[in-house]
């Protein structure tokens, strides 16, 4: 998909389809009025007579509209024009590419960028309209030999007011297309089932992103190497698996080389039975999205490097697949990870993170500035928060609220769960330093209190994203989740 920019007058606009907002009840918006100007009244007559309302959700499709170059001219509901806030925004760009995407216009400019509403800047209304149309078009369907919808629309320009903010907006522009491709490359990888998308796999899409980037170096680590290390733990997960364990790096360098970088370790999980502690079979082909923590670490990586951003960044993804076997891992086993501390395997369901802590020890290496995990970690914070907000526990309160903030901005939410003290005791061990589950009571804690046992020389935030990475049911499929979070995290730090 072809994003540009445009400015000018809306009846002038040689276009297959013109796409203006109507409030509700029956207000033209600015654009709308200049072509109802042109038309005699054209667009006013019909609301008049009934034919819409302008709720939100409702379109009209119209042809050959008098005084108006367009072909067609599709008119979006946009709600109350008084209550327009950022998500209502959004829906409406959705609401409007899902109108366009069903008539037969290749092309289209749209002028719903320029409805404008209190809190947010031009620039957020462009990145954050590129984004969702690019959301909104997403389909996967690499896989299916028939009934593979073609898309005809291939270019939707957005419009600015005036000429003025052009070079403004074709920044926000490029912002928007590089987080929506790192986004797709997400769910791309996520939605790829586990017999194409191995830890070999994950590890060769890495290699092929770094060929794509001078800034970018990647290293692939084997198990012989991981075992040289002294990896145990992560090896202990990847025991029953045919398909060997990969430690991939990426390292993007945006910056000078004395700057330390922000750290982001992605899950790699690319499939979960739950190993000897087998999961029941019920949507167990859901599993193939544990690696989307690894996915996200990718696009936002694809990204950062995409636009140059000036930053030091560092990609660490451990890649397992877990699974039942001869060799499995069996429920107390004990193992000695990285770091030195050992534990007792109760539950071998409990995978994620036991590659996480290595991968948090082996992240030392880096000096990092922070360093924020992304896991599909426990099935409790699905049931905590759903599917709407990732959750989000950190050992350093600054850290928590600049993520809190870079959700709120990209409409990508966290919401922050404690890791007192008082839960740690819930991990004790009767042989080994800890156990890797802590019983019923607060999961998605208990998760994170076990990984912060190995994140005490840095500052670190865990991102639990089981909810939001992707979706059941009808709309199954990977949502990209937390990219839009992280590379505003990212932003947001480039100008402080
Ligand atoms: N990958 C799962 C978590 C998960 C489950 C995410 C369902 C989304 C939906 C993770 O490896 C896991 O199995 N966690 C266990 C932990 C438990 C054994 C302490 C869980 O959540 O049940
Ligand atoms: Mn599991
Ligand atoms: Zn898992």
């Amino acid at each position: 998909m072809d994003f540009n920019i445009k400015s000018g007058q809306p009846e002038k606009q040689r276009t297959a389809c013109l796409i203006l907002g109507v409030f509700e009840s029956r207000r033209l918006s600015p654009p709308a009025m200049a072509v109802d100007q042109a038309s005699e009244k054209y667009l006013s007559g019909l609301l008049r007579r009934g034919d819409m309302e302008g709720r939100r959700g409702q379109s009209l499709l119209l042809h050959h509209v008098p005084g108006a170059l367009a072909e067609r001219v599709l008119l979006i509901g946009c709600g109350k024009e008084d209550e327009l806030n950022a998500r209502g925004y959004l829906t409406i760009i959705k609401n409007s590419v899902s109108a366009l995407r069903r008539t037969g216009a290749r092309e289209a400019v749209s002028y719903l960028a320029e409805l404008d509403f209190k809190q947010r800047d031009p620039g957020w209304r462009l990145r954050e309209a590129v984004k969702t149309s690019a959301h909104t078009l997403y389909e996967f369907n690499e896989l299916k030999t028939r009934d593979k919808k073609k898309r005809r629309l291939g270019k939707l320009a957005f419009t600015v007011p005036s000429r003025r903010e052009l070079p403004r907006a074709e920044a926000a522009l490029n912002e928007g297309r590089a987080i929506a491709n790192g986004i797709r490359l997400t769910r791309d990888l996520g939605n790829r089932p586990g017999n194409i998308c191995t830890p070999a796999y994950l590890a060769r899409r890495a290699v092929e992103l770094g060929k794509g980037h001078r800034s970018l170096t990647v290293n692939v680590l084997d198990e012989a190497a991981m075992k040289k290390l002294g990896m145990g733990s992560l090896l202990s997960v990847t025991q029953g698996s045919k398909q060997p364990a990969k430690l991939i790096t990426l390292e993007y360098r945006g910056a000078k080389k004395t700057d330390k970088p922000v750290l982001l370790i992605g899950k790699g999980v690319t499939f979960d039975t739950g190993g000897i502690s087998l999961k029941p079979p019920a949507q167990m082909d859901e599993m193939k999205y544990d690696m989307c923590g690894a996915a996200s670490v990718l696009g936002t990586l694809s990204a950062v490097a995409e636009l140059g951003l000036a930053i030091n960044l560092v990609g660490v993804i451990p890649a397992v697949e877990n699974m039942p076997g001869g060799r499995a891992t069996k429920p107390g086993d004990i193992f000695t990870s990285l770091s030195g501390q050992t534990v007792e395997v109760l539950n071998t369901d409990a995978e994620g993170r036991l590659i996480l802590c290595d991968a948090l020890t082996y992240s030392q290496k880096f000096r990092p500035e922070v360093v924020i995990d992304i896991a599909t970690l426990t099935g409790a914070c699905v049931i905590a928060l759903g599917k709407h907000a990732t959750g989000l526990m950190s050992n350093h309160e600054p850290l928590a609220a600049d993520l809190l903030a870079a959700g709120e901005e990209s409409c990508d939410r966290a919401w922050q769960l404690p890791i007192w003290d008082e839960y740690q005791q819930q991990l004790n061990s009767n042989f080994a330093d800890m156990a890797n589950i802590g019983g019923r009571d607060a999961g998605t804690i208990t998760a994170a209190c076990f990984l912060s046992r190995f994140t005490e020389n840095y500052h670190w935030a865990h991102l639990d994203i089981a909810g939001t990475a992707w979706l059941s049911g009808r709309d199954k499929g990977a949502t990209g989740r937390p990219v839009g979070l992280l590379t505003q995290y990212i932003l947001n730090r480039l100008k402080r």
